[in-house]
């Protein structure tokens, strides 16, 4: 597998070193441990299967072998901690951008992290961090895609889709990933110059512009999903007239 994702891939630093794994618990767990002990900006690791994948919010993320794109990316940028969402914004683009150039789909984001296909999820993205002080150290961005998942096998319930699924045939894994990892890079170089791709990433978002319904850790609130601020959080406007600004939740539904 590290072979083939390197054979041909044009990138400079993003998925140049490769940890592979047949099954691991999570590949932002071992990312995680790889950039404790010192390991390069943009290593790629990458698992067919993963024993404790993890999502957003304490959620696990269920994926068969053998079907999608399992990975997570190292960065050591040079930017605050509360610019964080940036790596998670230029990720998300990149993704889309990637899903669009090797399948032609319209791909969509949905705050915060998801990622879209016929308004239904077909990825998610996970970012862990550490920081020193005001400045981050590393960034973990991990990075889960329904590639050639059968979605008949999951329950209705889940509302979520594949790429297979939406084009209607299999789809080279490797190829997307290596796309994805190209995508990543340029976006990732742009950040680091100094471009914040927080406009680009709003007119990405599916959800701005409607009525939601939004679970936060305060509980659920309801009201117009109005806009996303230059950090990435998303601006509620309340029934009440109130303006409320959350930086951790989840849409759950998107009433009429
Ligand atoms: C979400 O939508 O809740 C985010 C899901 C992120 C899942 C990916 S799969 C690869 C990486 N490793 C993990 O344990 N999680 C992320």
């Amino acid at each position: 597998m590290p072979e083939a994702i390197l054979d041909g891939l044009r990138t400079e630093v993003v998925g140049r070193q490769i940890h592979y794994f047949e099954r691991v618990d999570s590949t932002n767990a071992a990312a995680t441990s790889l950039a404790q002990r010192g390991a390069a900006e943009g290593t790629l690791v990458i698992a067919d299967e993963q024993t404790a994948g993890r999502g957003r919010l304490g959620r696990r993320w269920l994926a068969p072998p053998g079907s999608c794109l399992l990975f997570s990316l190292l960065f050591r940028p040079v930017l605050e901690a509360r610019r964080a969402q940036g790596l998670t914004m230029a990720c998300g683009l990149g993704i889309r951008e990637a899903i669009t150039a090797v399948t032609n789909l319209p791909a969509q984001l949905k705050w915060p992290n998801d990622i879209l296909l016929s308004n239904r999820k077909a990825g998610g993205i996970l970012t862990d961090m550490h920081a020193v002080g005001a400045r981050l150290d590393y960034v973990v961005v991990g990075i889960g895609l329904n590639v050639n998942l059968d979605i008949a096998a999951l329950p209705a319930s889940f509302r979520a889709t594949s790429i297979r699924h939406e084009v209607g045939h299999t789809v080279s894994r490797v190829r997307l990933l290596q796309q994805a990892l190209v995508c990543i890079e340029e976006r990732y170089k742009a950040l680091q110059a100094g471009e914040w791709p927080v406009k680009e990433w709003a007119a990405a978002l599916q959800t701005l512009g409607q009525r939601v319904q939004l679970q936060t850790p305060e509980g659920l609130r309801e009201g117009l999903a109005e806009a996303v601020d230059d950090e990435g959080a998303l601006l509620l406007r309340l029934d009440s007239g109130r303006l409320l600004r959350v930086l951790v939740g989840d849409i759950v539904l998107q009433p009429g």
